[in-house]
């Protein structure tokens, strides 16, 4: 039995020594110390042996047991160790390979130009306000004294959600739901997306405005053309002259349109002026008495102006864009060149 146990030993520890990998040392020690193994099978036949030989054996047993354990468990940590560094050597880093080249991403120029304007009206005075891009029928029209089935209302081709939800028309709504909460004096910007039943090379359903109105005791239509001749210079340059016209917005009294001198022929007259020599490019007024009755505001004591302008329109102008669909199709190779 002794001589048996000893084979059964020397055999295990050689095939531990020369397994190469985890499979290999995992079948020896089946094939060892397996259930069905032959050293099992000892183990199993220790009751049969006679008495006094009992205690020898199964102490050698158990230390040749021992052994093998700790064998089987030192292989694996070599063999483990052996894995880990081929994973490591199959996944180093070969640095003679070229680069990937990390292209710098660019502010595209719709945001570059929001980004402007708001920078010029913040060192105004102006802050940030923002309303809902999904607004009530009330905020985008009856506030802003549009009554329903008033004839202006056709002016902004609405998208609606349901009858008295829509998609914002313009930035004005934000004008009431800001008076509607603070009172005067106010200087206030409201940037934001807006939309409309719109589409063709110079408009997008979906487009940027940013809106303005300042109201407080004694505002004149003066403060308006101050305000808004200082922006024009400095987003479109000192040497540009600007000129307001009269309009018509249900919201304003009196209502000026204002114009810039064309950034192509400087006013000379070309195609992109219509040989006008201008470029319309915001929308403005004194904010009429009506919108300051539904917000509560007494019309004798305040007044003020508002005005809105659309982001992509200034853009176009600015960059010499021809076609307001390049600004939205992510094509690299336009916003490259912003
Ligand atoms: N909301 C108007 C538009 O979208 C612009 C505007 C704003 C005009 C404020 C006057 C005052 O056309």
């Amino acid at each position: 039995m002794q001589e048996k146990i000893k084979q059964i030993e020397s055999e295990a520890i050689q095939a531990i020594n020369n397994a190469q990998s985890l499979p290999s040392l995992d079948d020896a020690r089946v094939r060892f110390l397996g259930k069905n193994s032959e050293f099992m099978s000892l183990l199993k036949s220790l009751g049969d042996l006679p008495i006094e030989m009992r205690p020898q054996a199964g102490a050698l047993l158990n230390t040749v047991k021992t052994k093998l354990e700790n064998a089987l468990r030192d292989k694996k940590i070599v063999l483990l160790q052996q894995d880990q560094q081929k994973k490591i050597a199959a996944g180093k880093i070969d640095v003679t390979l070229p680069g990937k080249g990390i292209r710098r991403g660019k502010i595209h120029p719709i945001t570059q130009v929001m980004e402007e304007a708001k920078g010029i009206f913040l060192r105004l005075g102006f802050e940030i306000a923002e309303g809902p891009d999904i607004e009530l029928e009330y905020y985008n029209f009856d506030g802003l004294n549009i009554p329903p089935h008033h004839p202006s209302r056709d002016m902004w081709s609405t998208l609606f959600i349901k009858d008295d939800v829509l998609l914002r028309t313009h930035t004005s709504p934000v004008q009431i739901r800001v008076m509607e909460k603070r009172k005067p004096p106010l200087a206030i910007i409201a940037p934001g997306r807006v939309y409309r039943r719109d589409y063709d090379a110079t408009h997008s359903p979906v487009f940027h405005q940013l809106e303005g109105f300042l109201v407080d005791q004694h505002v004149t239509f003066g403060d308006l053309k101050g305000t808004l001749t200082e922006f024009l210079r400095q987003i479109f340059g000192k040497d540009k002259n600007v000129r307001f016209r009269p309009s018509f917005f249900p919201f304003t009294e009196p209502s000026a349109e204002v114009d810039v001198e064309c950034v192509m022929c400087s006013g000379k007259g070309c195609r992109l002026c219509k040989d006008t020599g201008w470029l319309e490019i915001l929308g403005s007024g004194m904010i009429d008495p009506n919108v300051f009755k539904a917000v509560s505001y007494d019309p004798e004591k305040y007044s003020g102006f508002a005005f809105g302008m659309g982001i992509e329109r200034i853009a176009m102008l600015k960059f010499g864009v021809d076609n307001i669909r390049l600004f939205y199709e992510n094509d690299l190779r336009f916003l490259e060149q912003f």
